[in-house]
């Protein structure tokens, strides 16, 4: 493993303005116009979930554009897409940049496909000016980032990094019962049959950067165009169950029901209340909720939802984990209730010696970037684990995102990816 992030001062000069002028915001608009397309949805957003055809057509799409960089793709055991760019000294760690195409179900253009595409940008802009990298410069696109379909997320950027094994990741199903292993090996088949090439898991990585929206309203607050990223908050997904008993509608009364909706609904007011913070740095969301078995006329016996609390302590986030096993081991409604942990990440910080680089940079491109600590979860959080990794957000209109009408305005995704640019090639040098 290479002594990390020195960045000795005898490199050639970068030419920063040939840099800035050569990120082209037209091809930027048209790349995600074009990938908007893939899976996009009549309100104007976007369904390209994980694996799915979209996601393939994005995949093959973003393969045809290695050529035009001179970049070589290829792609590994989980999916994972990578655009490699040589380096002058082949033999040094690469750094990459990149994120995730695949989207909520009613997602927007912009959450992980703005990140692959200013990446795209970025190594299009360096390869105009005749850059040459020192060290190999990649793009990659990880698998599954969302966990929309397959839970839990960032499934390509885990695997990659050993946190998650290939074999549990292909066992996951989704909602109709489809595994996450066949629909890999449907996507793969396609790349082998296009002639993209194998490669190993894990490889080693000089460092890490990855752009994406920030979902939420602290930059635009602040005016600011781009930020730079301190760290990604921890998260813990659960499972709730709770259990009761289906009987007839209209003729059980109400002493002798074990009525499975009534014990889910005050559950779940309970973890909330329990989850209910002073300061508001507590983050949690009940996004999925079945009853069955689902008939107007029949009590229900069986309700599950699920749990996404998010915390940057991790103390934190274990406590109220405790505090939610004590809740679900009481008395619903007459029911039984479990809480079945699907995943935890701990929090991230990113290293200084790669955030300073980023805040340079800024300087330089007189772009002012202030810092922020992620409120949602990237393949940049397993990433931070397997090398010197960091982030950079640009704003979104009103903070929206996981919605059709997420926006951000052209001149801020342009900015962040002439830093983006700038920073890579400060790295690569
Ligand atoms: O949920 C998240 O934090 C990410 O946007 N998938
Ligand atoms: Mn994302
Ligand atoms: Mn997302």
């Amino acid at each position: 493993m290479e002594s990390h992030l020195h960045y000795p001062t005898d490199k050639p000069v970068i030419d920063l303005a040939a840099i800035v002028a050569a990120v082209n915001p037209e091809r930027l608009a048209n790349d995600l116009a074009t990938v908007a397309k893939m899976g996009g949805r009549s309100d104007g957003g976007v369904a390209r979930l994980a694996l799915d055809d979209n996601d393939t057509r994005a995949r093959l799409w973003l393969i045809e554009q290695a050529s035009a960089l001179g970049a070589k793709a290829s792609v590994d055991a989980i999916g994972n897409v990578f655009l490699d760019v040589p380096g002058s000294d082949p033999a040094l760690e690469p750094v990459v940049t990149g994120s995730h195409l695949d989207s909520q179900p009613a997602g927007g253009k912009y959450d992980g496909a703005l990140g692959v595409l200013a990446g795209l940008e970025a190594l299009r802009a360096l390869n105009d000016i005749g850059f040459t990298p020192r060290r190999p410069l990649s793009l990659v696109s990880w698998t599954n980032e969302e966990g929309a379909r397959f839970s839990p997320g960032t499934s390509g950027s885990a695997v990659f990094c050993g946190v998650r094994s290939l074999d549990e990741t292909r066992l996951i199903e989704d909602s109709d019962g489809v595994c996450l292993g066949s629909a890999l090996d449907t996507c793969l088949a396609e790349l082998d049959a296009a002639g993209v090439p194998r490669r190993p898991l894990a490889t080693p990585m000089y460092a890490f950067l990855e752009l994406h929206i920030e979902q939420g309203p602290i930059l635009e607050r602040a005016g600011a165009a781009v930020g730079v990223v301190e760290g990604i908050q921890g998260v813990s997904w659960f499972e709730v169950t709770i259990t009761g008993s289906a009987n007839h509608a209209g003729t059980t009364p109400r002493a002798m029901r074990r009525d499975a909706f009534e014990g889910a609904c005050a559950l779940a007011t309970a973890l909330r209340e329990a989850a209910r913070d002073d300061e508001d740095r507590v983050r949690f969301t009940i996004g999925k909720f079945t009853v069955s078995p689902g008939s107007v006329n029949t009590i229900p016996d069986h309700v599950s939802f699920s749990i996404d609390l998010r915390h940057p302590e991790a103390l934190t986030l274990k406590a109220l984990e405790a505090e939610f096993n004590k809740l679900a081991q009481q008395n619903w409604a007459g029911c039984r209730a479990t809480l079945t942990p699907l995943s935890r990440v701990e929090p991230v910080a990113f290293p200084e010696t790669l955030t300073t680089l980023l805040d340079d940079a800024a300087q330089e491109l007189d772009i002012s970037a202030p810092h922020l600590v992620s409120g949602a979860f990237h393949d940049a959080i397993h990433l931070a684990n397997h090398c010197p990794t960091a982030m950079l957000f640009v704003p979104c209109r009103d903070g929206l995102s996981h919605h059709p009408d997420e926006h951000t305005e052209l001149a801020d995704a342009v900015a962040g990816t002439q830093l983006l640019a700038a920073s890579l090639a400060s790295l690569t040098r």
